[in-house]
């Protein structure tokens, strides 16, 4: 069923649990992710990033989501990630989404703060909820290429900061800054958990962690301990769904076919996310 991002954020709060919030651009990411949430009978949000606009336009995959959702069996929670410009985040919102990410991030703070309250204003009118981003999570264009190394420890999100943008915005879920960055980490990350606990008690608010591929599990524990309820994944599904194919394609002798490289990437890209919610959901 389709649910709002307020609805699933209430229900990672009562069950001290973080839900995982997977990128589809693909109709293999998205089948898998629905398929391994329904199987663990968990929440689950399906995020479509602006950056994916190249891979499938969001008008393809965006009512192919929406429709997916109303029709799974759990809650589903369908969310525009990064949205970069208010008429993108408008069109998702004409699409049914129920919650979307205004990514101000690279502007100053006043004027970060300025459109996420159009942001705001905009999803009030559907129903819908808003995460916004202060601090820097790295590189945008996450996945295939990945990151280029460590998060930048200035760019962290500042807990004072955090609580007067909250307090100005009025949205519902904020992207912190703590030490993840999007796509493959070159060297281990370094999460700084205190800044997590900090946010979490000065601007009481539910804490979205981007990045979450090549985090170990003890991490994600320790983030969701603090505070931490929504986790972005991407990455290492995506390179799952890719060596699963290679694998196959390099095993097989004759003729490949493409229906069977969807099929081996959405297996891989499942299990993978599979894994990821289990962690998520305190199941292991
Ligand atoms: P990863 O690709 O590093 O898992 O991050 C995904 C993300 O944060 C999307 O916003």
């Amino acid at each position: 069923m389709l649910v709002s991002m307020r609805r699933i954020l209430d229900l990672a709060e009562a069950n001290k649990q973080a839900i995982g919030a997977f990128n589809v651009s693909t109709l293999e990411g998205l089948m898998g992710t629905l398929q391994a949430a329904e199987e663990l009978k968990q929440p689950v949000i399906i995020q479509f990033a602006q950056v994916h606009e190249s891979i499938i336009p969001l008008e393809v995959m965006g009512p192919i989501m929406v429709d997916m959702a109303e029709k799974a069996n759990v809650p589903v929670c369908v969310h525009l990630d990064h949205g970069e410009d208010l008429d993108y985040i408008k069109k998702a919102l004409d699409l049914g989404f129920t919650s979307v990410m205004y990514d101000g991030s690279a502007l100053d703070f006043e004027k970060n703060v300025a459109n996420t309250c159009i942001a705001v204003e905009m999803a009030e009118e559907y129903g819908a909820s808003v995460e916004a981003e202060i601090g820097c999570m790295g590189r945008e264009e996450f996945g295939s290429v990945g990151a280029e190394g460590d998060a930048v420890e200035s760019m962290y999100t500042d807990p004072n900061e955090a609580k007067e943008f909250v307090g100005r915005t009025g949205i519902d879920a904020l992207a912190c800054s703590f030490g993840t960055v999007h796509g493959l980490y070159l060297t281990e990350p370094k999460l700084d958990f205190d800044i997590i606990s900090a946010i979490r008690e000065k601007a009481q608010i539910p804490i979205v962690m981007h990045g979450g591929s090549g985090v170990s599990p003890e991490d994600f524990r320790e983030c969701i301990k603090r505070g931490v309820r929504k986790i972005n994944y991407y990455t290492y599904a995506a390179k799952a769904g890719g060596e699963n194919v290679k694998k196959h394609c390099d095993e097989a002798d004759g003729v490949v076919y493409f229906h069977d490289v969807a099929a081996w990437g959405r297996e891989a890209m499942k299990a993978d996310v599979m894994a990821a919610m289990k962690v998520f959901a305190g199941m292991e």
